[in-house]
């Protein structure tokens, strides 16, 4: 561990990934490892925690902190924004304009070609990312985890936007999607139908590169409520976005409450396709 001051964030702003180097830890799992991490924060002297991630890393952050009597104050992050409690975690929108540039580009060949790209982006458990990349993109189609998906209906809504004189087709596929991954969900589109789709999973670029304006903002207004948090005395609290402003809110919400996809949104990405 070394001694941070303020100099020692200097010039990162623009940078994506950790400085620090932190990352998801299964032994935190146990409570002999939260323990050892423990006896490392006691030794150092360290008076509170800010912990920064999606919901699993608060979970075992909270863990740590009833375990060794810490203050702590989440901050979610992670590019599926499914953090309960909040209706932002940073990493987001930056990764939502990655995923868009990208299929900018391959929209250009599918146009080109006349042809059927299916286009995975990350999203292991919920859909918040392939649903604002699909309607962002103008997606002929988005496949979704928290909707079951029906290859005989999509192929039926692809044809119907090919007789409608669209010339090409792009399907968002989130990668927890329960129909299965892009290549097997292009193999079952083949069977089904004349298609020969194309296939295209975006992986980790959405994970990386310099962070958007609205990251770089609420990462900003994130810190300085988390530490003033921490400075008036509180504990087990995550800064939270609600309704366009910053709050507090209790620290368990992250992995106790689930957020909704907005129906307005499932509703639009519908219209747009068809
Ligand atoms: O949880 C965030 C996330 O980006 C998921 O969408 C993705 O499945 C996962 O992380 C990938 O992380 P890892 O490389 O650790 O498997």
């Amino acid at each position: 561990m070394e001694l941070m001051d303020a100099r020692s964030v200097a010039g990162i702003v623009n940078l994506g990934g950790t400085v620090l180097r932190s990352s998801r830890c299964p032994e935190f799992r146990e409570a002999e490892a939260r323990e050892q991490a423990a006896a490392n924060l006691r030794e150092r002297e360290i008076d509170g925690l800010i912990v920064i991630g999606g919901n699993g890393s608060l979970h075992g952050a909270s863990k740590l902190s009833a375990q060794c009597s810490l203050p702590l104050i989440g901050i979610p992050k992670t590019i599926d924004n499914d953090v309960g409690g909040t209706d932002y975690a940073l990493g987001f929108d930056t990764a939502v304009n990655t995923a868009i540039a990208a299929i900018d580009k391959i929209r250009d060949t599918a146009t080109s070609h006349e042809r059927l790209f299916l286009v995975e982006v990350m999203g292991r458990d919920r859909g918040f990312l392939a649903l604002e990349v699909a309607l962002a993109c103008g997606a002929e189609g988005v496949l979704l985890p928290e909707v079951p998906t029906d290859i005989a209906a999509l192929c039926e809504q692809l044809e119907r936007c090919r007789e409608a004189g669209k010339v090409s087709s792009i399907v968002v596929v989130a990668e927890g999607d329960d129909a299965g991954n892009a290549y097997e969900i292009a193999s079952k589109i083949s069977e089904q139908s004349g298609y020969d789709p194309r296939v295209s999973v975006l992986g980790y670029i959405q994970r990386g590169g310099a962070p958007s304006a609205l990251d770089r903002v609420q990462g900003g207004l994130y810190g300085k409520a988390a530490v003033d948090a921490l400075l008036a005395g509180e504990t087990s609290k995550l800064v939270a976005k609600r309704k366009g402003h910053t709050a507090l809110v209790d620290l368990e919400l992250a992995w106790k409450e689930s957020r909704e996809l907005p129906s307005s949104l499932v509703e639009l990405a519908r219209i747009l396709a068809s």
